[in-house]
């Protein structure tokens, strides 16, 4: 089953009808069971994904599925410390930095998973972000004190958008020296799918702004 469509905002129902934000865990937990393991694509299908994944996590790689939801290994991603630091080719997150922009205290709980897949990374490893935020509300979250990414922006339609796509989707959209998408660039579908590829740094850095790999921009 498929759900193109991403949360326009924070209220999700839960038990009673009883409404709940998406950053609750128990608007998850109650959504689970009633769903009772029903797969269910968010934002995206896979077919859309795989060129991405096998892009920046290829087949050998050790890969951190992030907000996996039903899982049984469960985990708040804003501490995942029993894991090793560099343990990790490639994180994937779809959805989980989003619900966590509902919740109370977002952008602490950002920053703390955001800090937590750096910590979890290999330097080269990549983080695979897929949100319906645009640069100028995630670049800001990625960009913690202390991480140093390679950001690599991709734009997806949602499933089902019918409108003309003036450009391939698998390639990269440039971001400007600050993170944000070229002046007067507009994606065509309003409810596009941003996917940003985050590369960590080699070395130790400390850094306030992210290095953005810019295309087609002096
Ligand atoms: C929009 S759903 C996306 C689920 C899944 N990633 C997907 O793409 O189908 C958001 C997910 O984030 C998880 N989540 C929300 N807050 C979390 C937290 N603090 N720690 C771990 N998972 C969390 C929820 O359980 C839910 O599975």
């Amino acid at each position: 089953m498929s759900s193109p469509a991403p949360p326009d905002d924070c209220e999700g129902e839960g038990s009673g009808g009883r409404s709940l934000s998406y950053g609750e865990a128990e608007y998850w937990d109650a959504r689970y069971v009633e769903e009772g393991g029903a797969p269910y694509d968010w934002y995206q299908r896979y077919d859309a994904l795989r060129p991405f994944v096998l892009r920046f996590a290829p087949p050998a790689s050790r890969l951190l599925m992030i907000g996996c939801g039903s899982a049984h290994l469960r985990m708040d991603v804003r501490d995942m410390s029993m894991f090793p630091d560099e343990s990790f080719d490639c994180a994937i997150d779809k959805g989980t930095l989003d619900s966590l922009m509902c919740g109370v205290d977002a952008p602490l709980s950002a920053a703390q998973m955001v800090l937590e897949v750096d910590r979890l990374l290999k330097p080269g490893g990549v983080f695979i972000l897929i949100t319906y935020g645009d640069p100028s509300v995630r670049v800001p979250h990625l960009n913690q004190p202390g991480c140093k990414w390679k950001i690599v922006l991709y734009i997806l339609p949602r499933p089902g958008f019918t409108g003309k796509i003036r450009r391939h989707v698998l390639d990269p959209v440039p971001l400007t020296e600050r993170g944000r998408l070229p002046d007067g660039f507009v994606p065509e579908d309003p409810d596009s799918h941003y996917v940003y590829a985050c590369e960590k740094m080699q070395g130790l850095t400390c850094s306030a702004s992210p290095t953005v790999e810019r295309q087609g921009e002096e």
